[in-house]
């Protein structure tokens, strides 16, 4: 008999004829969102579980879920796994790095063309019928090109942001928890290692490209924000949480930096509503990976996850080799 496993949000149709060659699958093609308790019921007697950052799957899930052997997460963030508690009940736990590097990247640069440039703000004031004549200070934002460029976090998708950045002619700084090696600067547009502190207070556009970790929470809140320039922009590319929305919200209020561009929220989908009121900052639903071809791949990497290791093979992208049966 095939081991059964759970598609615990919508996938491509494709995802489900692959995964069916090998196992029972449980499609959730209507993407209804599991509640914990829905999520255990759904878990009892399945082998492995195809999931995304939208499912926690904590402790307490973990242990509600007896036959389960692998989650495989169709994202490169893997905050919403415990994987001490994987690790712990022999649980294997997969991503999907790699292949959303570059498109994550690209995203990453339409997000601080549009936010540095005001791009979604003006849409709107255009959509709402307010252009009655072109005046010399429409919508002035601030230059991309020539200007510094800062990432915190510095990993592969990091680095493709930095690539990015010699077509504008900017000096790149970065922060990172390691720095880099010296031919990684190189290819990273000659990137600079420098404190959090620095890189704050000096670059014109910050991006956050950091993963998220209970030592991440808030890494950019109140003092950090107050550290950045006023002429400043910041992206948050990487999760909701390594920001204080609330903070954020203020300093664009008051302008204490000219805008923000945010594709991922402290509790989203929800959001603060604030967000809504202020016209300094550039808004998208968790969108950097998507593009249809990124999104496929991401699926098959993790659909090839939960095949090798549901087969008694090492998954390609095991996060904790630790879980793996030892037999
Ligand atoms: C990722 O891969 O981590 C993206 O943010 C999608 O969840």
């Amino acid at each position: 008999m095939k081991p059964s496993v759970l598609l615990a949000r919508a996938v491509f149709p494709e995802i489900i004829e692959k995964l069916s060659q090998h196992f029972e699958v449980e499609a959730n093609q209507d993407d209804i969102i599991y509640t914990p308790d829905e999520l255990a019921d759904k878990l009892r007697g399945k082998a492995g579980v195809l999931a995304t950052a939208s499912a926690r799957f904590d402790a307490q899930t973990i242990g509600r879920a007896p036959d389960l052997k692998m989650v495989a997460n169709m994202a490169v963030g893997y905050d919403n796994i415990d994987l001490a508690a994987c690790t712990a009940r022999g649980v294997m736990a997969s991503n999907t790095p790699d292949v959303l590097n570059e498109t994550t990247a690209d995203f990453g640069w339409a997000l601080l063309m549009a936010t540095a440039r005001r791009v979604t703000e003006s849409e709107h004031w255009l959509r709402a019928g307010k252009w009655s004549k072109w005046s010399y200070d429409c919508f002035l934002g601030a230059d991309v090109h020539g200007s510094t460029l800062g990432i915190l976090g510095m990993g592969r998708i990091g680095q493709a942001i930095a690539r990015r950045s010699m077509g504008f002619n900017m000096r790149v700084i970065y922060h990172n928890r390691s720095r880099l090696a010296a031919e990684q600067e190189r290819e990273a547009n000659n990137a600079s290692y420098v404190s959090k502190d620095e890189l704050l207070s000096t670059a014109d556009h910050v991006i956050l490209v950091l993963p998220y970790s209970p030592a991440s929470h808030h890494t950019i809140g109140q003092a950090e924000l107050a550290m950045m320039k006023p002429s400043a922009t910041l992206v948050n590319l990487a999760r909701g949480g390594i920001v204080d929305d609330v903070a954020l919200i203020a300093a664009l209020k008051e302008k204490r930096i000219a805008a923000a561009g945010l594709d991922v929220f402290e509790n989203e989908p929800k959001f603060h509503p604030d967000f809504l009121t202020l016209e300094n900052v550039v808004l998208t639903p968790h969108i950097a990976s998507a593009s249809e071809a990124t999104r496929k791949a991401m699926a098959h990497r993790a659909a090839d996850n939960l095949i090798a290791g549901l087969n008694g093979q090492r998954p390609p992208d095991l996060l904790n080799p630790a879980a793996l049966p030892t037999a």
